[in-house]
């Protein structure tokens, strides 16, 4: 598999509040897996930034620094866990504090994992319209995990073949200037 030419930015917005959190784990080896193909990659975790900050309520130097790294990444994996049938207020409230037009020229992947796949929709009716709003193209193949799918905290690999799809379409894009 070739490598990145540009050594582009990836980054890995971690969506969810639990301490052992399934699509953390997904978007950990999303960034593996971009970082073997050349790609420089970084995660937020945002559930280790300052509530009150990611509220809207005054500023922080985490919550400007994960902003920066977002504006500075060509691609953006977004991963959150189904919350209510949707994506978790958390990975909202970063989104809301994204300047409008932040994400044009990115690329978005989302990975969502839910309960079993009856919301199995969020990627494409939560995740998708929410990178679109700020002007990212998502990739066509979004990932979607079920609680049966990990065992002992690992993905299957069914489930590890599809970010990888995922990551390989940014890429593409991304190395063919497409957004
Ligand atoms: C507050 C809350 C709401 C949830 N709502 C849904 C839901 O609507 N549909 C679903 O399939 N799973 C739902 N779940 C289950 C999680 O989406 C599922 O366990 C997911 O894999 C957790 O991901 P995480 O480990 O990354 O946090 C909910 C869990 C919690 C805690």
């Amino acid at each position: 598999m070739s490598n990145v030419r540009n050594n582009l930015a990836v980054v890995g917005l971690s969506g969810s509040p639990a301490a052992s959190s399934k699509s953390r784990v997904l978007v950990e080896y999303a960034l593996a897996r971009a970082a073997t193909r050349g790609a420089r990659v970084e995660l937020v975790d945002l559930a280790a930034l300052p509530a009150d900050a990611l509220l809207g309520r005054g500023s922080a130097p985490a919550i400007a620094a994960a902003l920066d790294a977002a504006s500075r990444a060509r691609i953006v994996v977004a991963g959150t866990p189904v919350y209510r049938a949707t994506y978790s207020g958390l990975l909202k409230v970063f989104f809301d504090l994204l300047p409008q037009d932040s994400l044009l020229g990115k690329i978005g992947v989302p990975i969502v994992t839910g309960h079993d796949r009856g919301h199995s929709l969020a990627v494409d009716h939560g995740l998708r319209p929410l990178f679109a709003s700020l002007g990212a193209t998502v990739v066509a193949g979004g990932v979607y995990g079920t609680s049966a799918q990990f065992q002992d905290g690992k993905a299957a690999p069914e489930l590890l073949k599809a970010v990888d799809h995922a990551v390989d379409e940014a890429l593409a894009l991304a190395g063919a200037g497409i957004t």
